[in-house]
């Protein structure tokens, strides 16, 4: 058997499957963010290890782990996990939907040899500037540091005592040469770094380390290869089955993604369209990020005291869009836009504007940043006719089928709800603990294929056209 875990935002993941991919037993364990200011978004590492403790023992009082070979890590992107000598993190983790160092990202992005040389923006998100605001604004807290992790190296660090990455989330640290697929001297360089305080590389379905004998014996776990993983998004396309060129899914998590598979690099900064390697030699992704997908409706639910399931549960059928506008830029924006300083915003509130019209616009607002992920993926020469739609919110069929309305596009939804990042790091274990290729790496059973409304579409497009309207008249105020 294998075993996958998912460092994710709001929560870790761990499952088990047998050699035939059948899951065994899960367990999650909720995680919060801490939001100290306006724009920060941190997690303390230490709660990771207690819940990856607390994962690992729940799958083994669950299920029969005697005969496990292989585990597989993912978790969230970007992270800056700054550890010292004694492997302890000397600050807590800056996450992936982090904004704080804006001005960081905009100076390195304003040096021609990031975009050459990453093939993507310098986000205030990424690795990187993260870690520059705090070599500028705590330089006694950086002193300190000797090893740069991302979030899931973190825990491969605490599982087998050693510090390596892969290529994928390295591809989103900003300072990866991702054609060569190998950190960029030039560009840790640029950022008074060098390799000696990254980790070591290795490709995602390959060992990167063994489970630590006593913290096997602790578990309950034999010792085991630990593959290299992914991020959760390259995780996630592993375990859909989103590897050949062309493939595509769709994710409705915290964060919004549009993710296509290619089989060789295609980059196109300007576009603000993130292109990355992914998990399995030679291949690599490219993919539109809104920070605030799911979250922009638990946003609202917290406003509105309901939960986001009573605040579309009377949507009734799909309808063109109302005139109320949401634009779901709560902690900034990626793709198209790459500006930290947005905001959200609604406008075109009347008297008869209830929680319930509320959730519809948030939800076509969601809709239309996809749209706007969609045309920036075809400038690079990505088209899409059909992707597989993922995450917390692909449960309202009712957004589903709006999202697959205004994309134009046919979205499959699997038969076995949330295991995608998870399964795609068990995926990532097995290949690792058993030399198994990508032939392991298959599509999942559908439940319901959504196709477009077509006599919406035309108001759709309408809609769509005064979204990005109200961004170009409101991003100067
Ligand atoms: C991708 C990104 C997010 C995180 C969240 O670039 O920032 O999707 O990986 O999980």
């Amino acid at each position: 058997s294998f075993i996958g875990l998912d460092l994710g935002t709001s929560s870790l993941k761990a499952i088990l499957i047998d050699d035939d991919q059948n899951i065994l037993a899960e367990h999650h364990v909720p995680l919060q963010v801490q939001r100290p200011h306006d724009g920060w978004a941190e997690q303390c590492p230490s709660t990771w290890e207690a819940a990856v403790r607390q994962a690992l023992g729940a799958l083994a009082a669950k299920a029969d782990c005697s005969g496990l070979k292989g585990i597989g890590l993912s978790g969230h992107m970007h992270g800056a996990c700054l550890v010292g000598a004694d492997d302890q993190p000397v600050y807590p983790c800056m996450l992936w939907n982090d904004t704080r160092s804006a001005d960081e990202a905009a100076e390195m992005d304003a040096d021609p040899r990031f975009r050459a040389i990453s093939g993507n923006i310098v986000f205030p998100g990424f690795t990187a500037p993260k870690v520059e605001w705090l070599r500028r604004n705590k330089p006694e807290v950086f002193e300190k540091a000797t090893k740069i992790l991302l979030p899931k190296d973190y825990l491969r660090l605490f599982l087998t005592g050693e510090y390596v990455s892969e290529m994928s989330d390295a591809a989103g640290t900003a300072w990866f040469d991702t054609a060569a697929r190998d950190w960029s001297d030039t560009l840790l360089a640029a950022c008074h770094l060098n390799r000696s305080q990254m980790p070591r590389l290795v490709e995602g379905s390959a060992i990167s380390g063994q489970l630590r004998p006593k913290l096997a014996a602790d578990l309950g776990l034999p010792v085991v290869p630990v593959a290299g993983g992914a991020g959760d998004n390259a995780a996630a396309a592993i375990g859909v089955g989103v590897v050949e060129d062309g493939s595509a899914f769709l994710s409705l998590g915290t964060s919004g993604v549009l993710f296509a598979a290619t089989s060789g690099y295609r980059p196109a900064p300007e576009t603000a369209v993130h292109s990355f390697c992914h998990a399995v030699p030679d291949t690599w992704h490219q993919m539109g990020v809104i920070l605030a997908a799911s979250d922009a409706l638990e946003w609202l639910a917290r406003l509105t005291g309901q939960t986001a399931a009573e605040l579309t549960a009377d949507l009734g059928a799909l309808q063109a869009p109302s005139r109320t506008l949401f634009l779901p830029y709560l902690g900034g924006e990626r793709t198209p836009h790459n500006n930290a300083q947005m905001r959200g915003q609604f406008l075109h509130l009347d008297h008869a504007t209830n929680a319930t019209e509320a959730a519809r616009a948030v939800l076509q607002g969601v809709s239309f940043a996809f749209a706007d992920n969609q045309l920036a993926l075809a400038q690079t020469g990505t088209t899409l006719k059909r992707a597989l739609v993922l995450g917390g919110g692909s449960k309202s069929a009712h957004w589903v089928e709006m999202l697959a309305t205004t994309l134009g596009v046919t979205l499959d939804l699997p038969k076995a709800g949330d295991f995608g990042a998870a399964l795609g790091a068990a995926r990532l274990g097995m290949m690792a603990g058993t030399g198994a290729g990508r032939e392991v790496v298959t599509p999942p059973p559908i439940a319901r294929s959504t196709e477009p409304v077509e006599a919406l579409r035309d108001a759709m497009a309408d809609g769509h056209a005064r979204y990005r309207a109200a961004y170009d008249a409101l991003r100067s105020l």
